[in-house]
């Protein structure tokens, strides 16, 4: 059997294959209302169509602990029961066909308020304008020019927030997922605090290594302890701000260092696995874009934690995400564009391997 193929225990969960696909926002949810936050005909449509697929794990979009932490209006989130009620569909359908479905929770911090990626290139929607309202952040430093700028978290904002993320844990337990990741990737809140960048604070949450990883650690603390012993809790961190890899550019940021030694806080807190992207902080930052890139960071983390690590970025064949899991790169590979274009990548990648996915009942033949 190959790697690919292979099911993975984490906890008292068997995750059936290692092809997985990564949280990737749809935009696609009512702005305001009732409706607001709720998943919808889209967001069953697609996830499922994953999980006929064969895709082991299915990680929804980020998902909003509460309202201001959408980065645009139109995002899922997990702040009330109607939104919980909607998703019970969708993760009872992705467990009848044998995938495991997990949720991203997220606060995109000075990042939210935004439109949908395909409205004016997702330009930042200013508070005064309909469905607009003003982010918070670490620090009263805008993400860009264009950007508004947010609000600096006081001590009480702070603790709210880290309630909100246990909330929303507890309602994704309810839900009936399986798999909790906190967003700590991409310039949303839990990493502009990691980031000397983003954060600039005087007080206990900012300045040195401690001080910034404070907030990040007092989330993945309220987390686990609502979410289950038997569950899995896996963290996305932004491995890099890519400002260290290029010699050119002095800015202070997020270094892979950093995230190896940040890793080992994961571990010692009881999160299970680390989901290793990277960027999303800086703006202008130079990033070196090419075929599994982001592959060697994933690899760093697991040779100097021993922390299960899950790779992504530009995984596209079955013989390249089989490489990195046969060489003990990563312990699974998660995709996000390549399933876009193709649900059925999972019993693709099978057949192309000499492996067999379960194919639903309704497609064989007497
Ligand atoms: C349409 C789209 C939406 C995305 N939304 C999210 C998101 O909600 N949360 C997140 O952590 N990453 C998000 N990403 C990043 C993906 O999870 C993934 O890391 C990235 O696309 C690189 O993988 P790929 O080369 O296989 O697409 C998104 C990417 C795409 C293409």
């Amino acid at each position: 059997m190959s790697s690919l193929f292979s099911p993975l225990s984490l906890r008292s969960l068997t995750v059936p294959n290692r092809v997985w696909m990564a949280a990737m926002c749809q935009y696609s949810a009512a702005p305001d209302g009732d409706a607001a936050g709720v998943p919808t005909d889209w967001h069953f449509a697609h996830l499922a169509a994953r999980a006929t697929g064969g895709t082991g794990l299915i990680i929804t979009e980020a998902t909003a602990v509460v309202p201001e932490g959408r980065i645009s209006p139109y995002d899922l989130g997990i702040w009330n029961d109607a939104q919980v009620t909607a998703f019970r569909r969708v993760t009872d359908f992705l467990k009848s066909q044998g995938s495991v479905p997990g949720v991203q929770l997220a606060h995109a911090g000075r990042k939210a308020s935004t439109e949908r990626t395909w409205v004016d290139r997702g330009r930042p929607i200013a508070p005064d304008e309909p469905h607009g309202w003003t982010p918070v952040g670490p620090s009263a430093v805008p993400f860009s020019a264009a950007s508004t700028t947010p609000e600096e978290l006081t001590g009480e904002g702070i603790a709210a927030i880290v309630r909100a993320f246990a909330d929303g844990a507890r309602r994704a337990l309810a839900a009936g997922f399986e798999v909790v990741e906190i967003h700590g990737a991409h310039g949303y809140l839990i990493h502009e605090f990691l980031s000397p960048y983003s954060n600039h604070r005087t007080d206990g949450y900012g300045g040195s290594f401690e001080g910034r990883t404070r907030f990040p650690l007092e989330v993945v603390d309220a987390v686990r302890a609502v979410w289950p012993d038997e569950l899995p809790l896996f963290f996305r961190v932004s491995a890099t701000d890519w400002l260290t890899e290029n010699p050119e550019d002095d800015r202070e940021g997020w270094t892979l260092d950093d995230t190896v030694r940040f890793a080992k806080e994961l571990q010692a807190r009881g999160v299970d696995l680390l989901d290793v992207s990277t960027g999303g902080n800086v703006p202008d930052a130079r990033i070196d874009v090419h075929p599994g890139y982001q592959v060697p960071f994933a690899e760093r983390v697991r040779r100097e934690t021993g922390m299960p690590v899950a790779a992504v970025g530009l995984i596209t064949e079955p013989e390249q995400a089989e490489h990195v899991l046969a060489s003990g790169r990563a312990d699974a590979v998660l995709l996000g564009r390549e399933l876009l274009r193709d649900p059925f990548w999972a019993r693709h990648a099978a057949v192309a391997l000499g492996d067999e996915v379960p194919s639903p009942v309704q497609y064989h033949r007497a």
